[in-house]
């Protein structure tokens, strides 16, 4: 896929299935994201593999959270289904380090670049997936269970795998009004 071709026609495939992207596929992926822009080198940057059964055990996990928060059963049972609906999840985290020349939203920005890489690094190779949050990225429990630490910031979770539907193609926008000149 050209990558003019691929930054013009990206979206988002919220209908996943199997397979999820593995072995070279994989690991084109996660060199993407490497590969965003980082200001310091600081590579402020961490990947959660949730697949298998780190599933069931992400699930046992976003149940708590949401009896924790005190969600209605409906939100409950959304939460414990909510990571089979795609067969591999990648949980993004900014890893922040106190820097005189890059503040912490830099080190967020550059963990949101690396989620664009990975999709389309996905999408390039034939698989596609959904950047989403929800409630979650805010949660504690779900936070410390990935691995962040206070100074961190969970940017989100890529969810990847083979699209169910062949995506439309996007009709551009008129540019006009996101546009101005100085
Ligand atoms: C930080 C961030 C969080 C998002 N969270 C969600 C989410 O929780 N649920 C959702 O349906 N879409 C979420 N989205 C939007 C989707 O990733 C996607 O961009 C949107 O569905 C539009 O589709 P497109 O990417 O094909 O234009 C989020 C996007 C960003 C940047």
């Amino acid at each position: 896929m050209d990558a003019l071709e691929i930054l013009l026609q990206r979206r988002s495939s919220a209908r996943l299935t199997e397979p999820a992207p593995q072995g070279d596929a994989r690991e084109n992926i996660v060199q993407a994201a490497l590969r965003a822009p980082d200001h310091g080198t600081l590579r402020p940057w961490h990947f959660v593999m949730i697949e298998n059964a780190g599933r069931d055990r992400f699930s046992d996990l976003l149940v708590s959270a949401a009896q924790r928060q005190g969600l209605d059963e409906k939100a409950i049972d959304k939460a414990k289904n909510a990571p089979f609906r795609a067969p591999l999840i990648i949980a993004v985290i900014a890893r922040c380090e106190e820097h005189p020349k890059v503040p912490h939203w830099e080190q967020v920005v550059s963990a949101g670049c690396a989620v664009m890489a990975m999709q389309m690094a996905a999408q390039a190779q034939g698989f596609n997936g959904i950047w989403r949050s929800g409630a979650w990225t805010e949660d504690s429990m779900v936070c410390e269970a990935l691995g962040c630490r206070p100074q961190d910031k969970l940017v989100g979770f890529l969810y990847l795998g083979t699209p169910q539907l062949k995506a439309a193609p996007v009709a551009p926008l008129d540019s006009t009004p996101f546009v101005s000149h100085f």
